[in-house]
């Protein structure tokens, strides 16, 4: 099992220090790192469990490009898979977790404290069919899950980088798509949303563009539970953007 202490207390993937191996800019940055008591506590109890041992290529979030995640071992039994890129502190694939007992969800998060927080909230409800991985969600989507393998992918709140000269380190990309088609079953379903107006914009224009995948705007994706972090956009006035899409035909 990872230890907590081992995980990136501190990602350490600054600008300053990106790995000379990545190409490409990371679409997050430091994050200060203890765990609370309780995150320790539901660390220790759950994380050989629910936290899958990802081989790293370099730093530590980072993922060999030759692991494979294998659905039916990790989970031990073969269902739809649902996989959240950054998700945060948990709050979303938990609770649809509870509500899809016969789905399985995979978390991608490179914070190490949002990954104990998520055990916090697992350990409360008792769900069951939760797995995490502290992995950069983009070389996940790359190499370690099987193409075709994945049924729904959610992409709520990425950090908008709202800098203009950090819009590189943006998440959606029209060469991010192409994962994101890669790992969709050819009927499944890849929903995002932002509070960050021109994100939003650019969300809408990536899906257009993308020769990867068709979609566009919908409404608020109801199987999305409010987390502390579209509250606090709400609360500054901020239009919450969702969209949907899927492989192209
Ligand atoms: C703004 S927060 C939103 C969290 C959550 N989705 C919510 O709605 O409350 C964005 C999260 O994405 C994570 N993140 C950013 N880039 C990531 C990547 N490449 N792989 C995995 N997680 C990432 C960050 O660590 C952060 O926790």
């Amino acid at each position: 099992m990872p230890d907590a202490a081992d995980l990136p207390q501190d990602p350490a993937t600054s600008a300053d220090e990106a790995p000379r191996y990545r190409r490409e800019p990371v679409s997050f940055t430091r994050r200060g790192g203890r765990l609370t008591e309780k995150q320790q506590a539901a660390w220790d109890q759950l994380a050989e469990a629910y936290v899958l041992d990802v081989p790293r290529a370099g730093p530590s979030t980072s993922v060999d490009p030759d692991w494979r995640i294998d659905p039916a071992s990790t989970f031990g039994r073969d269902a739809p898979l649902v996989v959240e890129i950054g998700s945060g502190r948990g709050e979303n694939v938990v609770a649809a977790a509870e509500r899809h007992p016969d789905w399985n969800f995979l978390a991608l998060e490179v914070w190490a404290p949002g990954v104990a927080q998520t055990l916090v909230q697992a350990r409360a409800t008792g769900v069951t069919n939760v797995r995490l991985a502290v992995a950069n969600a983009t070389e996940t989507l790359a190499t370690a899950l099987e193409p075709g393998s994945v049924h729904e992918l959610w992409t709520w709140f990425p950090d908008p980088w709202h800098k203009k000269r950090h819009h590189k380190r943006r998440l959606v990309t029209v060469p991010f798509t192409e994962l994101v088609a890669r790992v969709l079953e050819p009927e499944g379903t890849w929903r995002l949303a932002t509070d960050w107006a021109d994100y939003g914009e650019q969300m809408a224009e990536v899906v257009a563009e993308s020769p990867h995948v068709e979609g566009g705007p919908v409404e608020r994706f109801e199987g999305r539970v409010l987390t502390k972090f579209e509250q606090k956009g709400l609360a500054k006035g901020r239009v919450i953007h969702d969209l949907a899409a899927r492989p192209t035909r």
